[in-house]
């Protein structure tokens, strides 16, 4: 446990004090955190793609005004109770740390696959049909792409490294239409995270909504191995390895269904397939909530941003993803879209999957 963790937690009885202590600790941690990994994440983008142009002063401005939007959205979320504010706090800082030795001996092999553009070197090959073509990729030129336990293991300091410390706070947006709906129900909803990867964000709604129901979904078993050692034992959770293009679960299963970062990595028709088999295992006045990178329709202000980020890592689908609007999808899928709002470099769109005869509602 952190310094700042052990001090937070001797506050959690005195909400005015806590909240006092948050608004001035945690912009400070989230600002450092974006200060020394910004310039980690820097090199990195910087070695795989040399000649990128450095974002438009517009864009930097745009962002920084998104960072701070983010923390305040993150802290007032806490102070409507969404979540505990123990989430603020939460990023596992020294055993990422630990992890460090055996990121920095990959990045040889890392730098020069991505300068062979050799995007096929994956282990999953000859697994015969289990795997589908888009998915055998060295996606970010990750070493082992997502079929391996090291790739697990090394995934979750990379992801915060690339955004600056902010990858669990852009994850966490995602919980207020879930546990706003939860507090409707007065039940324990029955949740479904699909391409859940290591678990970050369903940790996180674990904590909010300790009584869900939770299922993980992924296509890697080296993913799912890493994320079960994120739960309390005393979590309801189960995980299955599949293709979220053919959920293993009834129709209605689910109150909710959520996705985080999977999204962009699909291709177009697959992205149609998967909300389709999201929206057939919802009950009906279920919810998809999909959190994943902002898109051109939300995002046209950061456009330099967003188009950089193919150019230094491998994402073969991501241009195609930032005019395929999300809020689109669901509607040509059958849901109904609640709300639809950008989060730093992310955004969280909301779907609802109708009762007959039911009318409009907002989101929260
Ligand atoms: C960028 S990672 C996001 C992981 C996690 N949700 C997070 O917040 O970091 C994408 C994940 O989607 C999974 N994935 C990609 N395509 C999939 C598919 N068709 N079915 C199930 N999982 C898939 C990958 O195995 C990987 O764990």
């Amino acid at each position: 446990m952190s310094d700042v963790q052990s001090a937070a937690g001797l506050l959690p009885t005195l909400p005015n004090l806590s909240a006092t202590f948050d608004r001035v600790v945690y912009p400070a941690r989230q600002r450092g955190l974006a200060l020394s990994l910004g310039v980690g994440g820097r090199v990195v983008s910087t070695l795989l793609a040399p000649t990128a142009p450095l974002p438009s002063s517009g864009s930097v401005r745009e962002l920084r005004r998104r960072f701070d939007a983010l923390l305040e959205q993150d802290l007032a979320n806490v102070e409507a109770g969404h979540y505990p504010r123990e989430l603020l706090y939460q990023m596992p800082i020294l055993p990422y740390l630990v992890r460090l030795p055996e990121a920095l001996t990959d990045i040889p092999r890392f730098l020069w696959r991505s300068y062979r553009g050799n995007y096929a070197d994956v282990p999953g090959r000859g697994g015969g049909d289990r795997y589908p073509d888009y998915y055998l990729r060295t996606f970010h030129w990750q070493t082992d792409g997502w079929l391996s336990s090291r790739s697990a293991r090394l995934y979750d300091p990379g992801v915060e490294l690339l955004f600056g410390g902010t990858a669990d706070v852009m994850r966490r947006m995602a919980i207020p239409p879930v546990t706003a709906m939860a507090a409707r129900a007065g039940r324990p909803l029955r949740i479904l995270d699909i391409g859940c990867g290591t678990g970050r964000f369903l940790s996180q709604l674990g904590r909010a909504l300790p009584d869900a129901q939770l299922y993980g979904l992924d296509l890697s078993k080296h993913y799912l191995g890493e994320a079960r050692r994120h739960f309390a034992a005393a979590q309801d959770v189960s995980f299955v390895v599949e293709n979220a293009e053919s959920l293993p679960f009834a129709a209605g299963y689910f109150d909710v269904v959520t996705s985080v970062f999977m999204f962009h990595e699909l291709p177009k028709p697959v992205r149609r397939r998967v909300v389709r088999e999201a929206r057939r295992v919802l009950a009906p006045g279920g919810r998809l909530v999909i959190c994943d990178s902002a898109q051109l329709s939300d995002s046209a202000v950061v456009e330099d941003v967003l188009l950089a980020f193919p150019k230094s890592y491998h994402e073969p689908f991501y241009r195609g993803y930032l005019s395929d609007d999300l809020a689109q999808i669901m509607r040509d899928c059958g849901l109904h879209v609640l709300d639809s709002r950008p989060h730093l470099v992310s955004k969280v769109v909301v779907g609802e999957k109708r009762r007959a005869g039911r009318t409009r509602r907002a989101v929260q």
